[in-house]
């Protein structure tokens, strides 16, 4: 699994899918989330036996505060229960935990619980596992970048504007630090037709492609 000796893998994990999953089911999207927490359990110990050095997984983002309440208060009950029961055994296994995001907006019991994993497996070597709730990229650049600078701000220095298709030719699948701010919600479309033959027909398929996505920027798309 590693590519080097010296170098421990950093895996980032957008876990979508889970809504969709249960709706096929004809169950509600709770249950959808509570079997992506097994997933969650069962990525972990494959992570910790690969010798994964850091996983970072997208739990909550800033943008799914618009989901039904219901669903909200699922999550955050999930993601409490989460902590509360598996950092004991993650301490065990060497799992450091830490929560990436806001904690002034999520409640009080989770915040404890976020603490409380924290601390309790704060001397773990072997895998770092980040959890990323109410989290957003652009959230955490504004408070690296200074205190006061805007969203609206920062996008002006930056000279540009959101993007909402990106679009890589040649095979490889990566963001290679390319308009990381601007690609915030952008749709992503990986080809492994190299440049020289990315013509028109390729250029409309991958159109066409973006054509049909849903965009629900976090929230439950409208039926
Ligand atoms: C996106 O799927 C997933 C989420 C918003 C929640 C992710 C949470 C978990 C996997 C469970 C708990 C996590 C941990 C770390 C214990 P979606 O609901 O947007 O799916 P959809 O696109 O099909 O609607």
């Amino acid at each position: 699994m590693q590519t080097n000796s010296s170098h421990k893998l950093h895996v980032a994990i957008i876990m979508d899918g889970n809504g969709r999953w249960a709706e096929t089911r004809g169950m509600p999207r709770s249950a959808g989330h509570e079997v992506g927490a097994d997933t969650v359990r069962s990525i972990v110990r494959t992570a910790i036996g690969h010798g994964i050095g850091a996983l970072t997984l997208y739990a909550f983002s800033t943008y799914n505060w618009q989901r039904p309440e219901p669903e909200v208060a699922g999550l955050m009950s999930l993601l409490r229960h989460f902590l509360l029961v598996e950092a004991p055994e993650l301490r065990r296994n060497g799992v450091r935990i830490t929560v990436l995001g806001r904690r002034d907006r999520v409640p009080l019991g989770l915040a404890r619980a976020i603490t409380a994993a924290e601390r309790a497996t704060a001397g773990g070597t072997r895998l770092h596992l980040r959890i990323a709730i109410d989290y957003s990229a652009r959230d955490a650049i504004l408070s690296a970048v200074a205190d006061g600078v805007t969203a609206e701000a920062l996008a002006e220095r930056l000279g540009t504007e959101d993007v909402d298709f990106l679009i890589r030719t040649g095979g490889d699948q990566r963001l290679s630090d390319f308009l990381l701010w601007e690609c915030a919600q952008a749709e992503l479309y990986f080809t492994k037709v190299q440049w020289p033959d990315f013509g028109p027909a390729e250029f409309d398929a991958a159109l066409a492609d973006f054509a049909v996505r849903t965009r629900s920027f976090g929230a439950v798309p409208a039926a």
